[in-house]
């Protein structure tokens, strides 16, 4: 596949260009300032806020093929939930005319809480701390973007509430809508193994929306 990520200089993005990369994929690597050595990687200048710069990413070009998947990851800091909508939106229509498969990094807030169906991790304060409500929020409303769209063939991949670098290992727990946590009552997952599970994705689709990831545990709790 050819893989384009939109995002890939950063955490999660450079560490999904390496993994589709070594699993022989073909990577696109989009930022505003993009970088990669890797002879299978290309990296491209991309502003998210310009459809027209995504478009002709995506769509390819005579040196460049088409993309086959796009994953999105930005973030800004501090958070721009306009921003983030609409770089969403407009991932989402041009993959859709394209024909392409999207996968979005999200945040952990548009999860269920495992304290309560009814309740978001957003509205968590045991996951959620004041400081971070507004992260949480705007991830909520790009998945809200997601799901309120017709015609994109898209996934919401919801990292667990903690999500940092680290180790790959190549395993993990996957569930669907509520917040996974392990054996250690911990809700963590490397960086790595986010990237593993996002390329896995991409590469054997399942049939939900909504998903996420959590360490993998012998003995997993939730
Ligand atoms: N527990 C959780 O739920 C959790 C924890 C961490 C992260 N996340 C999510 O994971 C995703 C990735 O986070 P991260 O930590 O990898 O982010 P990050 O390290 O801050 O990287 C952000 C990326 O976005 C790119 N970017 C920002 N503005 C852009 C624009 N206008 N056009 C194109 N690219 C742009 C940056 O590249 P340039 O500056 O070169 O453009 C960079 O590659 C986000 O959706 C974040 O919310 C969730």
């Amino acid at each position: 596949m050819t893989i384009a990520v939109l995002g890939a200089t950063g955490m999660v993005g450079r560490r999904v260009i390496t993994e589709a990369s070594a699993r022989g994929h073909r990577g696109l690597a989009l930022s505003r300032k993009p970088e990669s050595e890797d002879p299978q990687v290309t990296p491209m200048a991309v502003d998210a806020n310009d459809p027209c710069a995504v478009r002709e990413a995506l769509a390819g070009s005579a040196s460049n093929g088409a993309a086959d998947a796009v994953v999105l990851t930005v973030r800004t800091v501090p958070v721009d939930q306009e921003f983030l909508v609409d770089a969403t939106r407009t991932v989402l229509d041009i993959a859709a005319q394209l024909g392409i498969r999207v996968l979005v990094i999200g945040g952990a807030g548009a999860l269920r809480s495992p304290g309560g169906r009814d309740l978001l991790v957003a509205d968590d304060p045991a996951y959620v701390p004041a400081e971070l409500k507004a992260v949480a929020t705007a991830g909520i409303a790009q998945l809200r973007t997601c799901q309120a769209h017709a015609g994109a063939n898209w996934v919401y991949l919801s990292p667990p509430a903690l999500l940092e670098p680290g180790e790959r290992t190549g395993r993990y727990r996957r569930g669907t809508d509520t917040l996974l946590t392990g054996a250690d009552g911990r809700s963590w997952i490397s960086a790595e193994d986010l990237a593993v599970a996002a390329v896995d994705e991409l590469e054997t689709p399942g049939p939900e929306h909504l998903v996420t990831v959590v360490h993998y545990d012998e003995r997993p709790s939730a």
